[in-house]
C-alpha cells in the first residue's frame, strides 16, 4: 500500500497525534504522519515530533501570510491529506479550497450538536443522555462538514468534565484511525490524489 503522507495540525498536547503516530506504524495503515504544524510554540504536542523525528513547523499567526507558509510546507512535503488534532485556528476559505476535501477534523461531540468551543462544560450543563466524537470533513462553516464517522457512549451519573474529557478522548483515538481507514476503502480519494 501507498500511505498517503498527512499533516497533523495541532494546538495543545498532542494525544490525537500521539495516537495517529502509532497507527500510522502499521504497515497496513493508509497514512503516513510526515508533517506537523502548529500555532503554538509551547504546545507539548510538539514532543511527539522530536522524537520521532517527523518535520514540525511553528507559524506565527499574527504574521499577515502564515497560511502561505503552510502552504509552501506542505507542498515541499507532499502532503495530501491533513488532519485537525486539536488545532485551535480558524481555517481560511482560501486555504480550505486549496485543500477542498482533503482536510478533517475531530471534534468531541455529537455533531451538529455542540459546535465550537467549550464543549464539555456545555454538554453536562444541558444533562445530555449520550455523548462522542465526530470525524468530518471541513468546509467553511466551523465544525459542518460532512461526517465521516461518530462514536458515542452514555454519560453516567456524576461524570464531570474530567470523567467526560476522558472517556471522549479515548473514543476519539480510534475513531480518527477508524475513519482514515473508511475513506480509504470506501471512497475514491486514495485513487484520485
Ligand atoms: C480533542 O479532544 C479534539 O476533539 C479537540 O481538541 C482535543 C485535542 O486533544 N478538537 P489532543 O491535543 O489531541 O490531546
Amino acid at each position: 500500500m501507498v500511505k498517503k503522507k498527512t499533516c497533523v495540525f495541532i494546538s495543545g498536547k498532542g494525544s490525537n497525534l500521539r495516537s495517529l503516530i502509532k497507527f500510522s506504524r502499521d504497515y497496513s495503515f493508509p497514512i503516513s504522519v510526515n508533517l506537523i504544524v502548529t500555532n503554538n510554540r509551547n504546545a507539548k504536542g510538539l514532543n511527539y515530533a522530536k522524537i520521532n523525528s517527523i518535520p514540525y513547523l511553528i507559524i506565527d499567526v499574527k504574521k499577515r501570510n502564515y497560511e502561505l507558509k503552510i502552504l509552501d510546507a506542505l507542498k515541499k512535503n507532499k502532503i495530501s491529506l491533513i488532519c485537525l488534532a486539536g488545532y485551535m485556528k480558524i481555517i481560511s476559505k482560501r486555504f480550505i479550497s486549496e485543500f477542498r476535501k482533503k482536510i478533517i477534523n475531530i471534534h468531541p461531540s455529537l455533531l451538529p450538536k455542540f459546535k465550537g468551543l467549550n464543549t464539555y462544560e456545555r454538554i453536562l450543563k444541558k444533562k445530555e443522555k449520550r455523548s462522542g466524537c465526530t470525524v468530518h470533513y471541513i468546509d467553511e462553516k466551523l465544525d459542518n462538514g460532512k461526517i465521516i464517522l461518530q462514536k458515542f457512549f452514555f454519560i453516567q451519573d456524576g461524570y464531570g468534565i474530567n470523567e467526560l474529557k476522558k472517556k471522549t478522548q479515548s473514543l476519539e483515538y480510534k475513531s480518527f484511525s477508524e475513519a482514515l481507514i473508511r475513506i480509504y476503502r470506501y471512497t475514491n480519494f486514495w485513487k484520485k490524489n
